[in-house]
């Protein structure tokens, strides 16, 4: 199955939830976007959906130029996260709620399956998320053990001494690494769902990191404040993210915040960035503007639901190649060698 074919699929299990555009741009006219007045988000963004939109103007409204005249070389993508090779430094990020969002075409075993496996395959890392309807199954750590551990899951930021468990499972699931989304803090779902979250201190997030010797990440930072308060807590990567657009309406695009918290943050963290990317040349930008990974969420869902695991590599592996045609016509030879210099 090629992506064209799990994209042409997803547009017939996803209908009514998501139109599975040329580009995903969170245009207000999309089906998935305007204010829900109570009912689930579906794809969209919160509110007006501006945030959601705004991620991806933020990266398109940076321009690229082509360096061609230089020695020309093979461009080496190869990453490592924690000690574990990747191909590309390009990870499917952390997602859930397959029936309340994504058109409940597959469970949420098979949705998180499919992306840990998918990745694995393609010689990258998936993420899993966590959700209202998934802390009874844990089909994201189902998901991971299945796969040797060969995946990252991140959970809602649930009430502490629930987290310190599943921080626990995750650990004996055998992860390559675990967090929280921070910015989960004000979901709607979870609380109707008897599941409350919460704004978290650093002292328990220093709590938190404590409990496991595995690496800890903090998603859902963009703002200086929030970033200089991770540096605290003793995390190993801070993903700078807005969740897509989904939890605060009226922010800035990702890549107009990574600049910003790029010089609170690195060499002292790991950075990972997501929001809007959708083409190998918008990796680069963020890889330019100072991520070390960078990830992507809608464009994997549909990848995922139209083709599963197979889905998620072709997915995978159209980014990488994106990335590597991007890599060489900006005349970058290797991941250090991308930085503000591709921007025209
Ligand atoms: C339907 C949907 C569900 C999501 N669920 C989660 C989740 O459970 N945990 C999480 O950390 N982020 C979640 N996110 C946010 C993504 O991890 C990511 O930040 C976002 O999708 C990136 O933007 P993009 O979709 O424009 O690539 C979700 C996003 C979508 C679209």
């Amino acid at each position: 199955m090629d992506l064209s074919d799990a994209r042409e699929k997803a547009r017939e299990r996803m209908k009514g939830t998501c139109g599975v555009y040329k580009v995903c741009d969170g245009n207000p006219d999309r089906l998935c976007q305007g204010i829900k007045y109570g009912k689930a988000l579906g794809l969209g963004g919160i509110g007006k959906g501006t945030t959601f939109t705004a991620n991806v103007q933020a990266l398109d409204r940076l321009r690229l130029k082509s360096r061609l005249i230089s020695l020309h070389k093979e461009p080496e993508m190869k990453a490592s996260f924690f000690g574990h090779e990747v191909a590309f430094p390009i990870f499917c990020t952390s997602m859930s709620g397959v029936q309340i969002s994504m058109g409940g075409a597959i469970s949420e075993l098979e949705f998180d399956r499919a992306v840990i496996r998918g990745c694995k395959t393609a010689g990258t890392i998936g993420f899993v998320g966590d959700g209202a309807e998934t802390l009874e199954d844990r089909p994201g750590l189902q998901a991971i053990r299945e796969a040797d551990g060969w995946g990252v899951q991140i959970f809602k930021p649930r009430e502490q001494s629930v987290l310190l468990r599943l921080i626990q499972e995750a650990r004996a699931a055998g992860a390559i690494a675990v967090g929280v989304d921070l910015d989960g803090a004000g979901s709607v779902p979870m609380a109707l769902k008897g599941q409350p979250v919460f704004r978290k201190s650093v002292e328990e997030l220093k709590e938190l990191v404590a409990s496991t010797s595995l690496p800890f990440i903090l998603k859902g930072i963009t703002s200086e404040e929030d970033a200089a308060a991770a540096l605290q807590t003793g995390c190993k990567v801070v993903a700078v993210s807005n969740h897509g657009g989904r939890t605060l309406d009226s922010m800035l695009g990702i890549a107009d915040v990574l600049p910003r918290l790029v010089p609170i943050l690195k060499g002292k963290v790991v950075i990972a960035a997501d929001g809007g990317v959708r083409t190998g040349f918008d990796v680069l930008k963020m890889l330019a503007l100072g991520a070390d990974f960078v990830m992507a969420g809608r464009e994997f869902i549909r990848a995922a639901i139209g083709g599963g695991a197979e889905g998620v590599t072709a997915e995978a592996a159209f980014l990488s190649q994106d990335l590597r045609k991007a890599m060489i016509m900006t005349g970058c030879n290797t991941l250090s060698e991308i930085n503000e210099e591709v921007f025209a």
